[in-house]
């Protein structure tokens, strides 16, 4: 039997993956080439057992993607305003899909006080949830309840970060979408959970976040 080294064995699955593809249908790859018209944007963690489209059985040009540590909506991530802007005003997605996933290290990391290096000011964003919900959090005794809930919470609030971007309100006015959905993946049994936190056109927005149309 023929050694491979790790890297060589993906682009040897890459082979046999595009093989798989073509027997199925001969026209898969000319079709994908032309153009993507995916009707969802997918904000999840970067975590590699989260993959968009695996846990959701979507085929490529199905889910536009961006993924960061624990599913941040950063209100100066030009990175993420970039691929939201890009994927609700161009490509017009019907759905943006927020998905966490309990066991996150992101909001293990933002429960405790070490450093981890740089990456201690992205996720004090997660701080800021946690402070949000300091007296729903200190309901939960159990520590790995209590973790759970802050996937959740943040979820929640990554939901409304999106809901406030003058991206999302644009959109809302011109054309009545996209819904904003929060979800959370549990990498423990593959299932997503619907936190039922969808929002549409202004749904539960603070007078102080809407933007007057212009
Ligand atoms: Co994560």
């Amino acid at each position: 039997m023929q050694h491979f080294k790790s890297y060589e064995n993906l682009l040897r699955q890459n082979k046999e993956w595009v093989a798989a593809r073509n027997s199925e249908d001969p026209h898969f790859f000319k079709r994908l080439a032309n153009l993507q018209r995916p009707e969802f944007l997918w904000i999840g963690c970067s975590d590699s057992r989260v993959p968009a489209n695996q846990i959701t059985g979507t085929n490529p040009g199905e889910v536009f993607v961006h993924r960061n540590i624990a599913n941040m909506v950063v209100h100066t991530d030009m990175n993420l305003l970039s691929v939201l802007d890009y994927a609700v005003s161009i490509l017009e997605v019907k759905h943006v899909i927020l998905c966490g996933h309990y066991g996150c290290g992101g909001i293990r990391a933002a429960m405790d006080n070490k450093q981890y290096g740089i990456i201690d000011n992205w996720i004090r964003h997660i701080k800021d949830v946690h402070l949000l919900y300091t007296d729903e959090l200190k309901k939960f005794k159990d520590e790995r309840e209590r973790e759970r809930a802050l996937v959740e919470y943040n979820v929640v609030e990554q939901v409304f970060n999106l809901s406030q971007t003058s991206i999302i309100q644009n959109s809302w006015q011109k054309r009545g979408g996209p819904w904003i959905h929060g979800w959370v993946y549990d990498v423990g049994d593959g299932l997503i959970k619907d936190l039922k936190v969808s929002m549409k056109e202004n749904t539960n927005l603070p007078d102080i976040y809407k933007l007057k149309h212009h």
